[in-house]
């Protein structure tokens, strides 16, 4: 389908040609696409106001590429694999035939409730073979979808919906998660309270819990698909129209909707795709991920389908049953290849070694690290015990808003080195600043990560408002897209991410606002002030660290963690909430009332001398108190 490097030597190649025309380069690439009508002009941009646009006047359904397209030369092959969370349950294989006719009949439910092209539907559902039917039944019609992972709040959920104005969301009655059942469409239930624009929600069933289904809103997805036939021709569309929104966090405020494209998207997303991993015909793909976030749009769903490979769909999580699950689906569905999480890595690394025995990981050719800089020590023990020192590891960086790997090794091409993402793909003009924004040149440098040149898969927009957009991506440097990214190039020009600069910490892989935490926290009754800051943490790369101030009165300070905690998870969802909340009296903040940040994380580090300058301070007395109470 897509064009593959195969040896370093042409990496090289094709990397200088995409610099020296990248144009050319992305246009040769396109062309392994079905469009409906060819694009204009290859590429338009201008960062200053965060205007980019790829394949212009092209038209094409994303659809017609990750299903339609491989109906005559593989209609008979796997597109998904779903395994359950029980491993006692049968797993789902869906042909691309059986996928292409189920997106279709879904679609035409959606038309039938009214959806039309441009609308948005918020999708809140578990890893079920639904949720990737009913993202691509968007795409099918032209709707914008809007998937938000399911741990998240009722808040949350309504935040996006009104952030979107969506009209229609997808749900499930519940979903499986190790021993837990969790109630989803109640959740919806509680969100909608709030979402005066959603006229239906369209429920599958999975876990049959108990659920309220409200007349004239509600129906129920088995009953709907029922009553529409199974043929949907793809609604034809801009390369520029929008494909999705994916919200995530940033250092200020409330999440962000990241907008993508069709054209651009898919390009990208499929070329990475394939490249990356070396893909071969047949091969079955295993992303870890959940279709909530980018991981999963890009690599279970968008970049694999496109491509005509088998994607592996996981409803359940590493360690249900056991800690030997990942091994066991590998081990069973002969899986190729494994793109994981350095914190999934860690956590089954803690295990030991007794729950790789007896598993046949011999399958595997290729493991992926994703989200969330790889330690050494991870690196080593996912090369010896899970590849057995055979197969190529690469650490793919790259975010929600550039829609696809970024920095990468191609498996089995670049040479490798642990904790390094290596070298920019194809397409990817990387540039390390300083703090006034000066380029760092030369080797064994580091700096903070711009890119000054766009990409198929860059963010076009911040859904509802550019100028957060522009503010947020492009303002900081002049002419640059800033990823929030510090980075190291070492003196054979390899990249190795060192972390977040901004105030986002990197929670288990999941992106989490120090801000948005503050104000859930300060949402509690008693709390007066709170601070939030990252800290290393060996199983989830980094903790939760808050500082809050409460009330005088407020006694039971056991009682008050529980309560912050449980506030925090209502606000937001469980994945927000603190691993360590010191109460204290006052937080250390300059004359002109800011806090200093750097402080509070030397000491939620486990810094006590080497605070620093604190001259500046408008109390310092409050550090000496800081440091006493530290966890
Ligand atoms: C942030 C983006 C991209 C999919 C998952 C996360 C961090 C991501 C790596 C990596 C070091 C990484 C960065 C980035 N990150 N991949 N291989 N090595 N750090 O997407 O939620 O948009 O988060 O995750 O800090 O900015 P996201």
């Amino acid at each position: 389908m897509n064009p593959q490097i195969t040896s370093f030597q042409q990496y090289q190649e094709v990397y200088n040609q995409s610099v020296n025309d990248p144009e050319g380069f992305w246009a040769e690439v396109a062309q392994n696409f079905q469009w409906r009508k060819p694009w204009k002009k290859t590429l338009e941009w201008d960062f200053a106001t965060a205007n980019t646009k790829w394949f212009v006047g092209g038209k094409m359904n994303i659809t017609e590429n990750a299903l339609d397209r491989h109906l005559a030369t593989r209609g008979d092959q796997a597109a998904i694999i779903w395994e359950s969370n029980d491993p006692e349950e049968e797993s789902i294989t869906l042909t691309y035939k059986m996928l292409h006719q189920k997106v279709c009949q879904f679609a035409n439910v959606l038309k039938k409730h009214g959806a039309k092209k441009g609308d948005r539907i918020c999708i809140y559902m578990p890893m079920i073979p639904e949720l990737a039917i009913a993202v691509l039944a968007c795409a099918r019609i032209g709707a914008i979808h809007s998937v938000v992972f399911g741990g998240f709040s009722a808040q949350s959920i309504a935040d996006r919906i009104n952030d979107a104005q969506c009209n229609i969301v997808i749900t499930s009655d519940g979903s499986f998660r190790g021993n837990k059942e969790i109630a989803l469409k109640s959740t919806v239930d509680d969100a909608l309270i709030q979402c005066p624009s959603v006229q239906k929600v369209i429920v599958s069933t999975r876990t049959r819990t108990p659920v309220s289904m409200l007349k004239g809103r509600d129906v129920w997805w088995e009953n709907e698909v029922k009553t529409v036939s199974s043929d949907c021709p793809a609604e034809e569309m801009d390369s520029e129209d929008m494909l999705f929104i994916l919200y995530t966090s940033g250092s200020t405020g409330k999440p962000k909707g990241v907008v993508h494209t069709c054209g651009g998207y898919m390009v990208y997303a499929t070329y990475t795709f394939a490249n990356v991993f070396q893909y071969q015909p047949e091969q079955i793909h295993f992303c870890t991920a959940d279709i909530g976030w980018i991981t999963g749009h890009s690599y279970i769903v968008y970049g694999p389908l496109c491509h005509g490979a088998t994607t592996l769909m996981f409803e359940g999580i590493p360690t249900y049953p056991d800690a030997g699950r990942f091994w066991d689906v590998i081990d069973k569905h002969k899986v190729d290849i494994l793109y994981t999480a350095p914190t999934a890595i860690r956590s089954l690394m803690s295990f030991g070694n007794q729950f790789l025995e007896n598993k046949d990981l011999s399958s595997l050719k290729t493991l992926g690290s994703v989200g969330e800089p790889i330690n050494e020590e991870a690196w080593n023990w996912y090369n010896e015990n899970i590849g057995k020192g055979k197969c190529p590891i690469v650490d793919t960086w790259w975010q929600t808003e550039t829609g696809g790997m970024m920095i990468s090794p191609i498996a089995g091409i670049t040479p490798t080195k642990p904790g390094y993402a290596t070298l920019p793909l194809p397409g990817v003009q990387l540039m390390l600043v300083d703090e006034q924004g000066n380029e760092i040149l030369g080797n064994g440098v580091s700096g903070n990560l711009c890119i000054k040149f766009p990409w198929p898969g860059i963010i076009r927009t911040t859904y509802g408002d550019h100028e957060r957009c522009i503010q947020t991506y492009f303002s900081t440097y002049k002419n640059l897209y800033f990823t929030g990214d510090g980075c190291l190039r070492d003196e054979d020009g390899y990249y190795r991410i060192t972390g977040r600069v901004d105030d986002v910490i990197n929670v288990s892989g999941h992106r989490i606002g120090t801000a948005e935490v503050e104000n859930a926290i300060n949402m509690h009754l008693g709390v007066i002030e709170s601070a939030v800051v990252g800290y290393p943490h060996d199983i989830k790369g980094q903790g939760i660290y808050a500082y809050v101030i409460c009330d005088k009165d407020l006694e039971d300070k056991d009682l008050a963690r529980k309560d912050i905690l449980a506030s925090v998870t209502r606000v937001i969802g469980p994945i927000a909430k603190p691993d360590k909340i010191q109460f204290v009296s006052g937080l250390p903040k300059t004359r002109s009332g800011k806090i200093m940040r750097r402080i509070l994380r030397k000491v939620a580090e486990g810094e006590t001398s080497n605070i620093g300058d604190t001259s500046t301070l408008l109390d310092p007395s409050v550090v000496e108190e800081i440091i006493g109470g530290a966890l």
